[in-house]
């Protein structure tokens, strides 16, 4: 068994599409183990985000993540960590296919509806970093 760190980002939160996003990983066979409705703070954006700090996009991806409150969650599943990235589709909203989160929700890649972690070490350092008490 392996767990995941997701989030609905602001934008899927004020879309009301909490329900809808959650529903892709459940019908998948993903079980939820924690989740709650954060208030990002510029800290913990920045801790969150920090492999990107240097990029030309960190300032509008700190501004955007703290712009609304976020559903911050924990799935578990044998192979979440791949499975839900797929399920959320690619980065890039113009490779995001149909049938993903991104390629049938988002129309841009900066609000792209939802972040997964992207390996082992990620998703321990991410389920740490946002649900200090699991
Ligand atoms: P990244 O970790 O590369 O993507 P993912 O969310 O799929 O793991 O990037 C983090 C977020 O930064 C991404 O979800 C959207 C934003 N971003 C941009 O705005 N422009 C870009 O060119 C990239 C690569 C990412
Ligand atoms: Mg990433």
């Amino acid at each position: 068994m392996e767990r995941t760190f997701v989030m609905v980002k602001p934008d899927g939160v004020k879309r009301g599409l909490i329900g809808a996003i959650l529903q892709r990983y459940e019908q998948k066979g993903l079980k939820l183990v924690a989740a709650k409705l954060v208030n990002v703070s510029r800290e913990l954006a920045e801790e969150h985000y920090r492999e990107h700090f240097s990029k030309p996009f960190f300032n509008e991806l700190i501004e955007y993540i703290t712009s609304g409150p976020v559903f911050a969650m924990v799935l578990e599943g044998e192979n979440a960590i791949k499975l839900v990235r797929l399920l959320n589709g690619a980065t890039k909203v113009e490779e995001a296919l149909p049938g993903t989160i991104r390629g049938d929700f988002a129309t841009s890649t900066t609000y792209n509806l939802v972040h997964a972690s992207d390996s082992p070490e990620s998703a321990r350092r991410e389920i740490k970093l946002w649900f200090p008490e699991l």
